[in-house]
């Protein structure tokens, strides 16, 4: 009897016992863990003590700046400031270095520092290892591959497709200025240029502008571009498992298989054509080499093809990339002309003069519009549409003037270039002035970098160039662009540049 009314007590008296050396063990460990922060902190604090910034707050550094959309002002203000570089401080113990120098950046994008940070994890369940993303050999490799695909002999004979799909925008902003002359381009332009790179890239036939399937892969790269800065601006959602089961995750999710299905559908396509073409010697000759070809055909050094998964990748980046940034640069383009009637009437009598009704536009009159080019060039240095790079240092560094960071710390930079002080500090940097850029200026070589630089910089650079001056060439031969003094566009700063508002404009036919 005894033996039953004294075990269980004994037992309960171990169990007790047993709590609280584990709560001991537990109180030691997180004591341990949060010294280890503390010291980490500090030591932090140290490495950057070079490079100060205004206060911040211990737990959430300058964070709130983000959740605000209150960066870039704030940017501005420390630009002046700071000289050449400050630390911008994040959530816990989480530090960049904000360049905002040419002779800085000159340095930084010489190196070949990876781009694997926090910021690339989140985008690769999205557009996957791609060039955009990849690091060291094997990005290498790839980037060699597919240099071809953008020789200007395989670029050439695709002027004419632009212009064909720049058309059909055109033909439906006439139809619906009839009865609203206020348009909101943002939307439109993001159809034309998904509809460009389909053709140009992967010789989609159809067009994406009146095809609805296409709408839902644009909400979704809109959604993405949201989602993606929300879960920045989250210290919570950084943790994977956590942001997995919370219904930002699953959003997320969602907008990526949508997105995927889009690049399947074109890659399964392809495979099918090809097929086709393999029976059919004739009909593979007529058709220019694209890039979904070279992505086919490539073969590393030891013959090796690309995977499926590589291969997807590489789709889903192009895609991606090839469509999202040019219609941001048009349509911010579109809005500083609207802003700047005086550069605007240039820029359409440099046109007419070189394009008449603009019928017949090709690859040679791309080089011939130099005041256009320079308008095109300004906008996007106060328009950045890849509104900031980042790097991790993966060996220490010691800049120009001494001032040193050791390897493991992580850099950005706001490619909006009008806030690199010593360059345009006495040009009035916040001016739309064309004139920056008119040929025999002198210029920083790292003082305007929309495209990055070094050996990372923009593969589809010249593609891009092109597309915006068809896009601004045809637009301002037919219409003649005003502001919309009630729905001023204000920039909203995702992996692509936004406007929180949209871009609306007044267009009026012309003659
Ligand atoms: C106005 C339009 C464009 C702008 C402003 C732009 C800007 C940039 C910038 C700043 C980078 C460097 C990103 C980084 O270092 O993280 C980049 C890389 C890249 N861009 Fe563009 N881009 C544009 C259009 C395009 C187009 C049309 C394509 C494809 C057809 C494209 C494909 C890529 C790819 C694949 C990379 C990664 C290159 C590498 O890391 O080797 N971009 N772009
Ligand atoms: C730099 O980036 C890496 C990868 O995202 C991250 O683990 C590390 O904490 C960052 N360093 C600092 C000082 O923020
Ligand atoms: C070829 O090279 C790639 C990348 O370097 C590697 O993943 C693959 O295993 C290699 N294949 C062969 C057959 O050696
Ligand atoms: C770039 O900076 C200028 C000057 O402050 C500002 O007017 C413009 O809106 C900025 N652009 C972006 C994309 O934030």
């Amino acid at each position: 009897m005894s033996v039953y009314v004294l075990s269980p007590i004994g037992a309960l008296g171990s169990v007790s016992g047993f709590l609280q050396v584990a709560s001991l063990l537990g109180l030691l460990l997180l004591l341990l863990k949060a010294a280890q922060l503390y010291l980490h902190r500090q030591w932090l604090l140290k490495v950057f003590q070079q490079f100060p910034s205004p206060p911040s707050h211990w737990l959430y550094g300058h964070s709130r700046e983000y959740l605000e959309d209150k960066d870039l002002p704030e940017a501005l203000k420390r630009v002046s400031k700071f000289p050449c570089a400050y630390t911008h401080w994040l959530w816990g113990n989480k530090a960049h270095l904000v360049i905002c120098d040419p002779d800085y950046m000159q340095m930084v994008l010489g190196r070949s520092d990876p781009k694997f940070t926090d910021v690339h994890k989140f985008l690769s369940p999205w557009i996957g290892y791609g060039l955009l993303l990849l690091d060291g050999q094997t990005w290498f490799q790839h980037r060699r591959m597919l240099t071809p695909a953008f020789h200007r002999d395989i670029l050439k004979p695709y002027v004419g497709l632009t212009a064909d799909s720049v058309k059909v925008m055109l033909d439906k902003w006439e139809q619906l200025v009839t009865q609203d002359p206020y348009l909101e381009i943002f939307g439109h332009v993001s159809l034309m240029t998904l509809d460009t790179i389909m053709k140009r890239a992967f010789s989609h036939q159809g067009s994406v502008q009146t095809d609805r399937t296409s709408h839902s892969y644009i909400q979704a790269i809109e959604d993405l571009n949201n989602l993606f800065a929300a879960r920045f601006r989250n210290s919570f959602h950084q943790n994977d498992i956590i942001y997995r089961l919370d219904s930002e995750g699953r959003l997320s999710r969602r907008a990526c298989q949508l997105a995927h299905q889009h690049t399947d559908q074109v890659i399964r396509l392809r495979k099918a054509h090809l097929q086709m073409e393999g029976k059919m010697e004739n009909l593979r000759k007529k058709r220019h080499l694209d890039f979904l070809d070279i992505l086919f055909f490539a073969r590393t050094e030891n013959g090796s093809s690309l995977s499926d998964a590589d291969l997807h990748a590489e789709v889903d980046t192009f895609m991606f990339e090839g469509h999202d940034t040019t219609a941001s640069g048009i349509s911010w383009i579109l809005s500083a002309l609207a802003s700047h009637p005086e550069h605007q009437q240039r820029c359409r009598e440099e046109i007419q003069s070189l394009l008449g009704d603009g019928t017949s536009i090709a690859w040679d009159h791309l080089g011939q519009m130099p005041y256009t080019t320079m308008c095109i060039k300004e906008a996007l240095r106060l328009y950045p549409p890849v509104p900031a790079i980042v790097r991790e240092f993966s060996k220490p560094i010691t800049f120009s003037d001494g001032r040193s960071l050791p390897a493991g710390m992580n850099f950005t930079t706001h490619t909006n270039l009008s806030i690199y002080k010593n360059t345009w500090e006495l040009r009035h940097p916040y001016v739309f002035d064309p004139s920056r850029f008119a040929p025999g200026s002198a210029q920083h070589s790292h003082a305007f970098l929309p495209f990055s630089g070094g050996s990372r910089n923009c593969i589809g650079k010249q593609f891009a160039m092109n597309e915006m001056k068809v896009a601004v060439a045809l637009t301002l031969l037919r219409f003649e662009l005003a502001p919309d003094a009630s729905r001023v566009p204000i920039p909203l700063r995702r992996i692509v540049l936004k406007s929180k508002n949209g871009i609306h404009l007044h267009l009026r036919k012309l003659p």
